[in-house]
């Protein structure tokens, strides 16, 4: 992983534990939802995926773990948690209430059809072995079970020196990893035609944003991570990739 991926998913998500801690209860999910912040784009894959209460729901590359938390509250399902950055365990395990397995979504540490569900948010295009993360994600999750992914997707080339270490799939390259995964797609839905993240949300994530600046704005590990997520905003606002949300399930 490079220095910038590190400085983000790790040094900045334990520092984002610490702030949320002192912030309040209430910021704890806003804060926890890295990559895909959105409680719209939550929603429809906990519709969509059609999760029920009880449901035992893999978490993979789950950050700082506040997907996993929304979908808990939202629909009493039960996560768990697979993320392999050991700052970013660390904050999920202080802010929420889930298992966390310190492991990565290419050799899951978890048996054959163990899972109701599973998604992978944000997650495939940080990492290489991009099939491993679907293949991985058919083999824990029980025949039939609905698996999440969001994907961002690159609609024209991204010059080499911006984001040098992510993968961004073209349509067709998604396309081809979801076969040879043996999965198809049930549902799909791009997030900019999703609702606008509601008001007080945005608030809290961007208090925590705040405080993080405030306390860790001086330190390269922030610099770092914020010089990264705002290429990946920049990339999105000029159309050079796209959100893209799935429910797939095996084909
Ligand atoms: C943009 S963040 C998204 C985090 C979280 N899913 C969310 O939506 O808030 C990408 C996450 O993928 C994780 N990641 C990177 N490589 C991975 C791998 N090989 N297996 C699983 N997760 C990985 C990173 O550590 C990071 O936490």
């Amino acid at each position: 992983m490079s220095e910038a991926m590190e400085a983000e998913f790790d040094t900045v998500a334990e520092w984002t534990a610490t702030v949320a801690t002192a912030l309040g209860a209430e910021y704890h999910v806003p804060a926890g939802c890295r990559g895909s912040g959105s409680p719209a784009a939550l929603d429809w894959l906990v519709e969509h995926m059609g999760l029920r209460s009880g449901d035992a729901l893999l978490d993979c590359g789950a950050g700082v773990g506040g997907p996993a938390a929304y979908a808990a509250r939202s629909r009493s399902v039960r996560p768990v948690l697979v993320e392999p950055e050991t700052g970013a365990c660390h904050a999920a395990r202080r802010l929420f209430d889930h298992p966390v397995l310190c492991g990565s979504g290419s050799a899951l540490p978890v048996a054959d059809a163990v899972f109701d569900a599973a998604w992978s948010l944000g997650v495939l295009c940080t990492m290489p072995d991009q099939l491993a993360l679907l293949a991985e994600q058919r083999r824990v999750v029980r025949a039939g079970g609905p698996i999440g992914l969001l994907a961002f997707v690159a609609h024209r080339e991204v010059p080499g020196d911006v984001l040098p270490d992510n993968h961004f799939p073209t349509t067709g390259r998604l396309t081809d990893l979801i076969r040879d995964a043996r999965l198809q797609v049930e549902h799909q839905v791009t997030t900019a035609d999703l609702p606008a993240i509601p008001a007080d949300w945005s608030e809290r994530a961007q208090a925590v944003e705040d405080a993080l600046a405030q306390r860790y704005g001086h330190t390269e590990a922030w610099q770092l991570a914020e010089q990264q997520s705002g290429e990946i905003g920049k990339l999105l606002e000029d159309g050079t990739l796209t959100g893209e949300l799935f429910v797939l399930r095996a084909a």
